[in-house]
């Protein structure tokens, strides 16, 4: 990182640490437990310096037009005006305003017109999405992109992108019941599950969409597996998942199993839904996939399950 920034967050560090505030870092989106890892600056070298920095970093993003001003007040003159829905660094925070690095400029802006969550729909930046040539490089959606979330439940498909700092890893609760389902499929059927495909990378992701359409082509590739940044396994709630037998693993005949039966039957137990359902393609965008199956929560999968209806059409309207 450049030295200017770097030493910024030197001089925060510095006068936080003594005053032993946790205030400041509450307000940075920082916990009691992540305060107590601030190691000592004496003893870093440039590299641990950058991990420094990495964890003092909190962004914001601009949910209109905003001024960025010379001091903490209206009455203070403004620099530039960031744009809606641009992310900024927030360095610190006080009385409702907030220190801010936009462009490589600090300035102060009130707290009111920034919001910690990146939320928008992403339709106008769909463009960016290089969706009919035959290409192995996919250009993905910018890292301001925002993401689709209706009723809470964030949706990824072949129109809604994640942005490109969205890297969230596997999720700790959709992991839970997971473990929890595959507990209960073996108490009630005897049969072991595996979930054999996890969380995803971008890279991950594209390296897997780029293999397969080498190895059949873009149009076909494109029915069942998803571009880099569409792809619910990037979001860490999806899991692929089959039983002790491995020639059944990504068949659609995985269905006739006993776990593919199971699982299709009961998953929305452990709110699960099977994401990929067989003669929704023209919906969904891919073909069925009866070992796909999403987290979204027990209350949404079980009113998905009983209304037999497929993830867009809950989300957005049958
Ligand atoms: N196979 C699904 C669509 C994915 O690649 O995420
Ligand atoms: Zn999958």
């Amino acid at each position: 990182m450049r030295r200017g920034l770097r030493f910024i967050v030197i001089v925060i560090i510095i006068t936080i640490i003594p005053l032993g505030s946790v205030k400041l870092f509450a307000t940075l989106g920082k916990t009691d437990e992540q305060e107590a890892f601030v190691p000592n600056l004496e003893e870093l070298g440039d590299e641990e310096m950058d991990q420094v920095d990495d964890e003092v970093k909190m962004y914001k993003y601009t949910t209109e037009n905003l001024n960025l001003r010379t001091g903490p007040g209206t009455d203070e003159g403004i620099i530039l005006t960031v744009p809606k829905g641009e992310r900024v660094e927030v360095i610190s925070h006080d009385n409702g305003w907030d220190k801010l690095i936009y462009n490589n400029t600090i300035g102060y802006s009130s707290e009111e017109y920034l919001s910690n969550v990146d939320i928008k729909d992403i339709s106008e930046n769909d463009d960016n999405v290089n969706k009919d040539k035959d290409e192995l490089e996919v250009i993905v959606s910018p890292e301001t992109m925002k993401m689709k979330i209706v009723k809470g439940i964030l949706l990824v498909n072949k129109e809604y992108a994640l942005s490109m700092d969205y890297n969230p890893g596997e999720d700790p609760e959709a992991r839970e019941y997971l473990d929890k389902m595959i507990a209960a499929c073996n108490d009630e059927t005897g049969k072991n599950l595996t979930a054999f495909s996890r969380y995803r990378t971008y890279e991950y992701q594209k390296g897997l969409f780029n293999q397969y359409v080498k190895k059949d082509g873009y149009d076909n590739a494109v029915l069942y597996s998803a571009k880099p940044r569409h792809s619910e396994h990037e979001t860490g709630l999806a899991f692929d998942i089959g039983g002790n037998d491995q020639t059944y693993w990504l068949e659609e005949s995985f269905e006739d199993t006993e776990e593919g039966i199971w699982l299709r039957e009961n998953a929305h137990r452990f709110g699960f839904i099977l994401r990929y359902p067989k003669g929704k393609t023209d919906i969904t965008g891919y073909i069925y996939e009866p070992w796909h199956f999403r987290y979204i929560g027990i209350e949404h999968a079980s009113n998905i399950f009983e209304r037999d209806i497929t993830l867009e059409e809950y989300l957005l309207g049958e």
